[in-house]
């Protein structure tokens, strides 16, 4: 390991980042039954110490979990909207972690029971079930959980283009063991600080394996956050939690990709934006510049115009430098941090 990559890999936890105001204090209170804004504290910062040990990720060190961001993304409204104009809609959390976004979008209104969240550790959704402190009684979303790349768990095929083409799903939700009977049956699928723990390779493959679950029904969509740059390429200012460099599209190849590789080009519109954003919780150095980039993605095509699809997807990226020019532009969009996306 380099010097970089021992500075970076492990960082210890460190709760001057815990910091919930307004929505999210209400949130957690509300949920978890603690009023005390003290006790609250220690009750999450203890949840949050016991799953850092499953894994360092930095969302949880960052107390990302806790700032209801699936509710800041450009899709969200729309996305909740299909829970009312389509009886039965199905949502899903992948690569879920504690549930705390599938808690928000049941908490603003998608039938907990046609909820799902998927994750690779159960670990996380039964400390989910902690720090909410709930029961799979008295937050009966389903859990499924297992490796988004397995194919005895997903299996891989083409996207689905014509609503009538997935095999009528036929037991109950909380049965499932795999994702694979729910290809072509979500309308919703929400994918944050998911796509880039991966390489570029697994990116593709994973954007495949996802593309299958989405219904062809019109305003289906996948939506959610993870890392970008302006350019395509290795984020080196900063390791991830594997202590490696994050690998990020730009809007551009993040468009091109679902727009033409994963989705036979034309079937779906990509719509992507910057977003700056700040990142005390990574080391770096004192000049050093952080951005986010959000990228709204959407997809909009149809199929022997017929059927119509609908897909938002966001990324975010961060750069260490940032060129005079380019600050000014994004100033614009510049955000604090309680708006992050991420
Ligand atoms: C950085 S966390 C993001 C959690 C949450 N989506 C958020 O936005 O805060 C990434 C999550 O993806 C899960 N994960 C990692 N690899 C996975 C895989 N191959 N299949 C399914 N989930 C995976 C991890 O267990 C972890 O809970």
């Amino acid at each position: 390991m380099t010097a970089l990559q021992e500075k970076h890999a492990k960082l210890p936890l460190d709760e001057k980042f815990y910091a919930l105001e307004g929505k999210e204090l209400a949130f957690f209170q509300e949920q978890t039954g603690i009023k005390d804004e003290a006790e609250l504290k220690q009750h999450i910062i203890s949840v949050q110490t016991k799953a850092y040990e499953v894994f360092e990720y930095r969302c949880i060190r960052s107390f990302g979990f806790t700032r209801l961001k699936i509710s800041r993304l450009p899709a969200y409204q729309e996305a909740l909207k299909l829970a009312q104009q389509r009886p039965g809609a199905l949502f899903l959390d992948i690569g879920c972690c504690f549930g705390n976004d599938v808690r928000k979008i049941v908490a603003d209104g998608w039938p907990v029971e046609n909820a799902i969240a998927s994750d690779l550790h159960q670990e996380f959704w039964n400390y989910g079930h902690e720090l909410f402190r709930s029961t799979p009684t008295t937050f009966p979303a389903t859990f499924i959980g297992g490796d988004a790349f397995d194919s005895a768990f997903l299996a891989p095929r083409k996207p689905f283009y014509s609503p009538e083409e997935p095999a009528p799903l036929t037991q109950p939700l909380r049965s499932l063991t795999s994702l694979t009977p729910l290809r072509g049956h979500m309308s919703t699928i929400h994918a944050s600080s998911f796509f880039h723990l991966f390489d570029e390779p697994q990116q593709l493959e994973l954007a495949r394996r996802l593309a299958t679950l989405l219904s062809a029904s019109p305003g289906s969509m996948i939506f959610g956050v993870h890392g970008g740059r302006p350019e395509k390429g290795l984020r080196t200012e900063a390791l991830n939690s594997a202590g490696k460099y994050m690998f990020c599209h730009s809007p551009e190849t993040w468009r091109d990709l679902w727009d033409g590789v994963v989705f036979k080009k034309g079937t779906v519109k990509v719509e992507c934006g910057l977003h700056p954003m700040e990142r005390p919780d990574l080391p770096a150095a004192p000049e050093a510049k952080f951005y986010g980039l959000w990228c709204s993605a959407a997809c909009a095509g149809s199929m022997k115009g017929f059927q119509r699809l609908l897909a938002k997807l966001c990324a975010a990226y961060h750069l260490s430098t940032c060129h005079k020019k380019k600050e000014k532009d994004w100033s614009v969009a510049l955000r604090t941090r309680r708006d992050d996306y991420t």
